[in-house]
């Protein structure tokens, strides 16, 4: 879809600044200095960036404007709303790095994509630039997001997601789920993130909302010192049934889910190949 080749640096230097440069209002909320940060987040890669400028002019009147004055008058200390949110052309043209590494520019069918704590909801609407059905659900704890609700024109729904709910039935099967630097599986009141049981429930749940061959990406997000040994657990079973290191975290696809899940929901895995003995499943 739309794939332009890469061309070289000389290319990618003309347009980074035309990027940014492209919104008057952009470049005097001093937005033009973070082209290098846009060529960073797009990981030098010159389709990332037009596609992140075509998202850009297709967002409604004044979002591009409003979101610059923002994050020029970000306050570092208000700890509701990190003001970085507000960087849209580094958020969008991260977001469209994160749809291209999940191979989403390279299908021709038109997926259904859930996106579990999705934040300002720059991921859905990289998606559903390409063609793509996506959604975003976020536990708006907050309220915050009621401000930028509207500017951001993707599907979002208030939930919370946890163990045996991770997401409500959206009347469809879904073909991939992400969860990008989530937050859902720490635990505030002990500092350390969801073990094992609480993995399964999860999985055991989220597979009944998937397609055959549907997908799930769960990024890594570190919150605090205190998590390390929960973090390597995490690791461990997610190597252990097959999950893939993808971006920062990792990809389950059909075999992995049906281990970790332990269901045979929908993909018919569970056969003696596939299920995890009970022995290896650590306490
Ligand atoms: C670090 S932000 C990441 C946002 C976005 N995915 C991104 O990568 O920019 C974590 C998000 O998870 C949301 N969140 C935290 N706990 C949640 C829960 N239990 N269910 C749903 N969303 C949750 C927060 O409101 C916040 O928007």
């Amino acid at each position: 879809m739309n794939a332009t080749p890469t061309k070289g640096l000389g290319r990618l230097f003309q347009l980074a600044p035309a990027l940014v440069g492209s919104c008057a209002a952009a470049r005097k909320a001093g937005l033009a200095g973070s082209a290098l940060e846009v060529l960073r987040a797009a990981r030098l890669d010159t389709h990332v960036i037009e596609e992140t400028r075509r998202i850009m002019s297709d967002l409604p009147d004044g979002v591009v404007e409003k979101f610059a004055a923002y994050y020029k008058d970000r306050d570092p200390s208000n700890r509701k709303v990190k003001s970085k949110y507000y960087n849209l052309p580094v958020h969008v043209a991260h977001a469209v790095w994160q749809a291209k590494q999940l191979g989403l520019y390279r299908v021709d069918k038109k997926l259904t994509i859930v996106d579990l704590g999705t934040g300002f909801g720059y991921f859905p609407l990289a998606c559903d630039s390409i063609g793509h059905k996506a959604a975003g659900l976020d536990w708006d704890r907050w309220k915050v997001y009621d401000s930028i609700s509207g500017d951001i024109p993707i599907d979002r729904s208030e939930w919370i997601v946890t163990p045996d709910e991770p997401m409500p039935d959206m009347g469809v099967s879904v073909d991939l789920v992400t969860a990008f630097r989530p937050v859902f599986y720490y635990e505030f009141d002990c500092d350390s993130l969801w073990g094992e049981e609480k993995w399964r429930r999860f999985f055991s749940a989220l597979v009944r909302h998937l397609s055959p061959d549907g997908r799930v990406y769960i990024g890594e997000n570190r919150i605090s010192q205190g998590q390390k040994p929960a973090l390597e657990a995490m690791r461990a079973l997610f190597r252990e049934v097959g999950a893939e290191p993808h971006q920062n975290g990792w990809l389950f696809a059909t075999e992995a889910l049906a281990r970790l899940s332990g269901t045979s929901q929908a993909h018919g895995m569970l056969d003696g190949n596939v299920m995890v003995d009970e022995s290896s499943r650590r306490s």
